[in-house]
């Protein structure tokens, strides 16, 4: 067996939760990040028979049954990932529909998978219906992001528009455009449904007065696209409230579509 801590997918991981506590995305406990892997991926790093605990998950999710995932642990630091992996990652293996999680590796100190699981999982089964390569989940507290949802509409075509107004690759970035929830109850399977809706349309969903969901086929696509809207989002609350002179126009925004490639969500530019 080789050691579970060389594997790609934990040193990523590991340098992904790192990288997202200095920029500020995590503080304390804040954010929580599911990577979907497959039987392959993880059967040469540990005995996937070898279940530590099972854990249950509080809903149904038949999609990803059999699907492995690492997962933070609830109440954990993104800030302490790296120093100790074993107790503040957890790699589960989902069971009986959605029901179970089955513990394979870490959460050594009796944790267990972020409050947010129901989000998560809801939401990678939505997004692999959406486009089967997609692996991530990641949610975070991004400081500029969270100002907007107190001073910006929350209507989600006036959203998008900003956030795409304010740097010139966020349309290629994101042309799927953001979606909003309402302030809600976090940790419930209610605000994982709601969440799950909303990325069947976008792999960006911000959570009002709360922080934000991103979705990708691999890490760095999530957080690149967090990125890219917190960055927008940073120069939104640096502008706003000044006179605006110039901005990016629509008839710009379709030559950026023509550039890249790429298609804005469906009449969210005239
Ligand atoms: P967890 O510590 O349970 O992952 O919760 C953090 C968080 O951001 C809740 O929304
Ligand atoms: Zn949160």
């Amino acid at each position: 067996m080789k050691d579970i801590m060389t594997a790609p997918f934990m040193v990523e991981m590991i340098r992904t939760c790192t990288n997202m506590y200095a920029h500020g995305w995590d503080e304390r406990n804040g954010g929580n990040i599911s990577l979907m892997l497959e039987e392959e991926d993880v059967k040469e790093y540990g005995d996937t028979s070898r279940v530590l605990r099972t854990i249950p998950t509080g809903f149904e999710a038949p999609a990803l049954d059999g699907k492995y995932f690492l997962v933070t642990g609830t109440g954990k630091y993104f800030k302490n990932v790296q120093y100790a992996p074993d107790v503040n990652l957890g790699l589960v293996k989902i069971i009986d529909g959605g029901k179970n999680a089955q513990l394979l590796w870490g959460f050594s100190d009796g944790g267990k998978f972020t409050s947010e699981f129901p989000a998560h999982m809801m939401s990678h089964a939505v997004r692999i219906s959406v486009n089967p390569a997609n692996r991530v989940v990641m949610h975070c507290h991004p400081t500029n992001l969270l100002a907007m949802t107190y001073v910006h509409t929350l209507d989600e075509k006036a959203f998008t528009r900003t956030l795409w107004q304010m740097c010139t690759e966020c349309i290629v970035v994101f042309p799927d455009g953001v979606n909003v929830l309402p302030w809600m109850l976090c940790g419930t399977n209610e605000i994982g449904e709601a969440t799950a809706e909303k990325m069947k349309t976008a792999r960006l969903v911000v959570w009002a007065q709360h922080g934000l969901y991103g979705a990708g086929v691999d890490l760095d696509e999530a957080f690149g696209l967090i990125e890219t809207a917190e960055k927008a989002a940073e120069i939104y609350m640096k502008i706003a409230g000044l006179p605006l002179v110039n901005t990016i126009t629509d008839e710009q925004m379709h030559l950026l579509e023509g550039r890249f490639g790429v298609k804005a969500r469906e009449g969210y530019l005239s």
